[in-house]
């Protein structure tokens, strides 16, 4: 059991008169425990304490053999004073050993006290004085010495060592009693009733305690950075679509963006289909907003739904339409030339794109056709082999812009202003093709990390064959872009293992700690 320090120290103090020192007073106590038992007692002023700083000299085991023995030039002239006759130089090695014959004979010389006859060693004196064992011994008991000279002589020859040792000064305080009452921390009911109040010792306030942190939420990497993207998008006058439905139909994920039924991108391999139910209904007006049954978005949150809309669509006009631009051609475009399903078009998917959310917008806009600039920032589902940097989830930032007048340049000056806004310039754009956009174009930028240039977003004009069939007017143009939310959190955060980000491996200290994100705006 730890004996209490406390106490002790309260009655040293009791009896002594004088200060005490920690090192003499309490030896065994750790200075850890020494300086917070003084710290607690001086907080309330019951001592004063001052720490000192000193130092000790210990011999070395060469000094200790001093001390106890004598110096070698001593232990030399002793040999040498003992035999009569003198002592042959040779025979002294085997009297006093060899380290104190070889050493200490050239200082006997030095002194004086020895000298030599031939080979023959005899005395010089009578007596001599052993300064250095009369210093270690002193040095032994004390562990200082007054002469500092002597101290640095000695340490260099390697006979003593230095040692730095902190004690406590401690005396009494003002408010010293040789008991350690508790302080109170409560004013309690008891205390008023009894009375005790009076008389209890209460703890004073201590202002400078650091608060216990509270637990708190905190937000996702991804969630910061989608907040940095949505300022970039408010800034420049778009508005938020509502992308608060994960399940689309093929209609609004490929069929209104003039994306084949054999396509690819449709394939189980690469697309999430939802069984249950099995098909959903073709499109339709939106039934009125208080109904509770109301699948749709909400109208608060849909910038396009006017009271008064101009146009209203005839949705089996549009249906219709759909199908004969891919079947057979219209709008002057000669389409794809197979039979078109409806089956196919009324699959229910994971949206694969944001681009359905932007679609459905479009085709709202055509009832009102006006410019406008929408973005969206959510989950999209592709069924990707799961890597360190793909999961079958991901979150799409997307924009699309319609305005009369629209051009190809307009598109990749405006990629360059936007992209800007996050810090990344030198663009460039090459070629692509996407089945909804004419031309198309994927925008990549240097990566200073990689030393290489990488895909940052893709990009197009939408096309005829997809915004005609809404109704949209001819001149009006509609270019669009999409990029991952992913890739810009990656690197920002240096996270190499997109599995550290997002899904049950992640680790919620990473979460909880992360910085705000800061893009180098330029
Ligand atoms: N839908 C595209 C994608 O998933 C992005 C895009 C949006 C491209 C709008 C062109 C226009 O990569």
């Amino acid at each position: 059991m730890a004996t209490d320090l406390t106490a002790e120290v309260l009655s040293a103090l009791a009896t002594a008169e004088a200060p005490i020192f920690s090192q003499d007073a309490f030896p065994s106590h750790p200075p850890e425990v020494i300086k917070a038992t003084l710290d607690r007692l001086g907080s309330r002023e019951m001592v004063e304490y001052e720490k000192l700083d000193t130092e000790e000299v210990h011999l070395t085991p060469e000094g200790e053999g001093i001390a106890e023995n004598g110096s070698h030039e001593a232990r030399v002239f002793e040999a040498v004073r003992s035999a009569l006759e003198g002592l042959k130089i040779k025979d002294l090695p085997t009297i006093v050993g060899a380290e104190a014959a070889k050493v200490g004979q050239g200082t006997a010389f030095k002194l004086k006290w020895i000298e030599k006859d031939k080979d023959v060693l005899k005395a010089a004196k009578d007596s001599i004085t052993d300064t250095v064992r009369d210093q270690l011994q002193t040095i032994r008991s004390t562990k200082s010495y007054a002469d500092t000279k002597v101290i640095v002589e000695l340490r260099k020859r390697k006979l003593i060592s230095l040692h730095k040792v902190s004690t406590y000064k401690i005396s009494r305080g003002p408010k010293y009693s040789n008991q350690f009452v508790k302080e109170e921390t409560d004013l309690t009911a008891d205390m008023l009733a009894s009375g005790a109040w009076k008389t209890v010792k209460l703890k004073p306030y201590n202002f400078k305690a650091k608060g216990a942190p509270t637990p708190s939420g905190a937000l996702h990497p991804l969630n910061k950075v989608r907040h940095e993207f949505r300022q970039i998008f408010f800034e420049m006058g778009f508005e938020e679509m509502p992308t608060n439905r994960y399940v689309e139909t093929g209609f609004w994920n490929f069929d209104a963006l003039f994306v084949p039924q054999q396509h690819p991108a449709r394939d189980l391999q690469d697309t999430f289909y939802i069984s249950d139910p099995p098909r959903a209904d073709p499109p339709r007006e939106d039934p009125p907003s208080s109904s509770s049954t109301d699948t749709t978005l909400p109208s608060t949150s849909n910038p396009t739904d006017s009271k008064t809309p101009s146009r209203s669509l005839d949705y089996r006009k549009y249906w219709d339409d759909v199908r004969a631009v891919h079947q057979d051609g219209k709008y002057g475009s000669i389409g794809y030339r197979y039979p078109w399903s409806e089956d196919e078009s009324l699959k229910l998917v994971l949206r694969t794109h944001t681009t359905a959310i932007s679609t459905w917008m479009l085709h709202k806009l055509a009832q009102d056709p006006r410019p406008a600039r929408y973005f969206s920032i959510d989950r999209v589902f592709r069924n990707e082999t799961v890597d360190q940097t793909h999961l079958a989830e991901f979150h799409q930032v997307e924009g699309v812009i319609a305005d009369f007048g629209l051009t190809l340049g307009g598109l990749i000056g405006f990629m360059e202003v936007f992209f800007k806004k996050m810090g990344i310039v030198n663009l460039r754009f090459k070629p692509a093709y996407n089945p909804y956009t004419e031309p198309s174009l994927e925008i990549f930028s240097w990566h200073e990390g990689l030393k290489k240039w990488v895909e940052i977003g893709n990009s197009g004009m939408f096309r005829p064959e997809m915004l005609l069939p809404m109704g949209l007017l001819e001149d009006l143009r509609v270019y669009g872009w999409g990029l991952s939310l992913e890739r810009p959190t990656m690197i920002k955060y240096g996270v190499n293992n997109i599995r550290a980000l997002l899904g049950h491996k992640v680790d919620l200290n990473f979460i909880e700690s992360n910085p705000a994100v800061r893009l180098e705006k330029a």
